[in-house]
């Protein structure tokens, strides 16, 4: 099987603060670290890590930080045959990391959001049956692509992050499985007043696996109606940028 991950490349610049900048405040930070990341990257970078063949497709410019962000990828054994350097500024972030672990995250979508569709064209044409598409929200032509999965018959793996209500635009009915957090779960499932959010999101979605990170509480899947749940290892929160990537 191949994975086929078609998603985001960013340069994360996280700056180290005690609590998050508030409006009309300016804030000292306590350091600046350049470090690779994009859900799209982070989530290549893990899979490729435990020895899945990964295949990134998606866009950097043809600045240092594009081929930073190239060589952070095959680096960690993923194949670039498919990631294309244009004359654009590559996505970026500015992360807001505080003392306490959490994050908040500006993101400016640059190439990330160039997709076209010659691109997806060319890419598909390399996969078919039994293999994976993983992506998430943070690149453009969302639906020709899952539509593109779809008809090579892939299975289809999505995280609708960062959630936007552009995402019901998507065809999420062709999703396999959800990765999802709470907040995630809660927009798709669109629940009733009282209805159980987890009930409301497989009904919604019938025959897609969900697979829902819970923070401390761990993580559970449902699928068919069967719910399993796996607690978490405590661990002392450092940094949790990119945790949910990661654990996709
Ligand atoms: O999920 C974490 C990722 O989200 C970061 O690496 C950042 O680039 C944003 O895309």
């Amino acid at each position: 099987m191949k994975v086929l991950s078609f998603g985001s490349l960013n340069m994360d610049h996280v700056y180290r603060v005690p609590d998050f900048v508030r409006p009309g405040e300016t804030l000292s930070t306590k350091s600046l670290d350049n470090i690779c990341g994009g859900k799209g990257l982070n989530q290549s970078t893990a899979m490729a890590r435990c020895g899945a063949a990964v295949y990134h497709a998606g866009n950097v410019g043809r600045g240092e930080d594009g081929g930073t962000l190239i060589r952070a990828l095959s680096g960690s054994g993923v194949d670039t045959r498919f990631v294309r350097r244009l004359d654009a500024p590559v996505g970026h972030t500015v992360i807001q990391l505080s003392d306490s672990g959490e994050n908040s995250i500006l993101l400016y979508g640059g190439t990330n959001l160039m997709v076209d569709r010659e691109q997806i064209k060319e890419v598909f044409s390399h996969f078919g049956p039994g293999d994976l598409l993983v992506s998430q929200n943070e690149i453009n032509l969302l639906p020709e692509i899952m539509e593109a999965a779809h008809d090579a018959k892939m299975t289809i793996a999505f995280n609708p992050s960062p959630i936007s209500k552009e995402i019901f635009d998507l065809p999420l009915h062709l999703a396999d499985i959800f990765f999802v957090n709470e907040i995630e779960a809660e927009a798709l499932a669109k629940a009733g007043e009282g209805e159980d959010i987890l009930t409301a999101l497989a009904k919604r979605y019938p025959g897609t696996m969900i697979v829902e990170t819970l923070g401390k509480q761990g993580a559970l899947v449902c699928k068919d109606g069967k719910v399993y749940r796996q607690p978490a290892f405590p661990v002392k929160a450092v940094d949790t940028t990119g945790a949910g990537d990661t654990f996709m």
